[in-house]
């Protein structure tokens, strides 16, 4: 036994194909406790450096799949779609983006990860609700879903079980950043509840799991494929994330921008909550973009979009007048005058992450209300000594030279 999991790692190690009996004998094998920890570290390792053909990975998201139940999608009334969201620093749009669609009488069903890397988990944000329920039976998963229209939990012991303990190691293996890692994490969660329109946004920069634009389109073509393979519409669309996504980074802090976005707020964070909530919802009813996003727009300012986000936190028993950020403050304050050309989504997550807003390995505790709040943005003109970011930490700490240094003050903007 001991020595086939070597052999299967040691192929991998010579960039060898591996079929899948070896792919389940080794990712089964981990998820029922046959493979030590370290074992499925070292295979993962490989598969970061050596990569994995799109039969491994179609194989590879099957095991994943496999590795739990599908949700019986014949019980969910209405047109069912999804979204996902390659990981960014600040990225709350799920929770822009679900609320919409399920105002405009879409089925929302989703099955959402914890931070990964530098990037933040639409888990973690939601579970900064105090009372807030994320894990649910398949029956009572779709009940939700056919009440409210959103619904959203984390992966259980029956949806995708296999993605969940992997999706852990990974991040605290230092091995994330693989293409047939990211597609079969992402599509076997996404097939397991069974949409038929899943739109995928693809996140590119400094912030993000994938660091070009090349890679984000090969990451596009594998999920495609794997989607067509099960007969889904796959939706990519790619988006920058060099800075992080609206003003907001931290759990507590993220989730109220979204409801601020919802009530109202304007800005690049709501723009692309708009485009990518109009795009799914536009190919989902089969109506031109222009339409869908006059409708989208039409549920935002009416509050409807709004309401739909209460109704689905108080649905999962979260208690939204209870949510509480850290008490310490501490200004962040220019130390030049001029334009702010770059704010580094990298810099802004590693500062969120050492404040304890994120795990660097598995038994770290999350520290829900900590985070950092930008207070100017790109192009903004700043003078010395005006308060360009606020950090939101609950022990003695100083990271404002790091926060300062995500900030890029030039004289002037080129490209502006
Ligand atoms: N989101 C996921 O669910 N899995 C990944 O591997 C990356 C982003």
């Amino acid at each position: 036994m001991q020595e086939d999991i070597l052999n299967i790692i040691n192929k991998k190690r010579l960039k060898q194909e591996l079929s899948k009996e070896e792919l389940e004998y080794a990712f089964i094998g981990y998820l029922n406790n046959k493979i030590e920890n370290y074992q499925m570290s070292s295979l993962l390792m490989a598969i970061c450096i050596n990569g994995m053909s799109l039969r491994e990975t179609v194989d590879l998201t099957d095991i994943m799949l496999k590795s739990g139940t599908v949700l019986d999608t014949s019980k969910i009334k209405g047109i069912q779609v999804d979204k996902h969201s390659t990981g960014g620093v600040g990225d709350k749009t799920t929770l822009i983006i679900g609320p919409i669609l399920a105002s405009l009488g879409l089925k929302v069903a989703k099955l959402s990860g914890r931070g990964l890397g530098l990037t933040g988990g639409t888990i973690d944000k939601l579970e900064s609700i105090p009372g807030i329920k994320l894990s649910y039976s398949n029956d009572e998963f779709i009940k939700n879903v056919n009440k409210v229209g959103f619904a959203l939990m984390e992966q259980t012991k029956d949806l995708a079980p296999l993605d969940k303990v992997i999706y852990n190691l990974r991040n605290a293996t230092g091995t994330v950043a693989s293409i047939p890692l990211i597609a079969s994490s992402i599509m076997s969660k996404k097939l397991a509840v069974g949409a038929k329109y899943i739109l995928i946004d693809l996140k590119v920069g400094s912030g993000a799991l994938l660091q070009t634009e090349q890679e984000a389109k090969e990451l596009a073509s594998t999920m495609i494929k794997i989607g067509k393979s099960y007969d889904k519409v796959v939706i990519p669309v790619l988006s920058q994330m060099d800075t992080p996504l609206g003003d907001n980074v931290g759990n507590a802090l993220e989730v109220i921008e979204a409801m601020e976005v919802l009530k109202g707020k304007k800005g690049h964070l709501r723009d692309l909550s708009i485009e990518l909530s109009s795009v799914l919802f536009a190919k989902a009813t089969n109506i031109g973009l222009k339409d869908a996003k006059k409708k989208v727009n039409e549920v935002l300012d009416n509050g409807q979009a709004y309401k739909k986000f209460v109704e689905f936190v108080e649905n999962q028993c979260g208690s939204l007048d209870k949510i509480q950020v850290s008490q310490e403050l501490k200004d962040v304050l220019s130390d030049k005058e001029g334009f702010i050309e770059k704010i580094s989504a990298k810099k802004i997550a590693e500062v969120s992450l050492n404040l304890g807003s994120g795990k660097k390995k598995l038994s770290d505790k999350i520290n829900y209300g900590v985070g950092v709040v930008l207070k100017k943005q790109i192009s903004d003109y700043v003078k010395k000594g005006d308060v360009l970011a606020q950090i939101y930490q609950d022990v003695k700490c100083d990271y404002s030279n790091e926060v300062l240094d995500a900030f890029k003050i030039v004289k002037e903007i080129k490209n502006k």
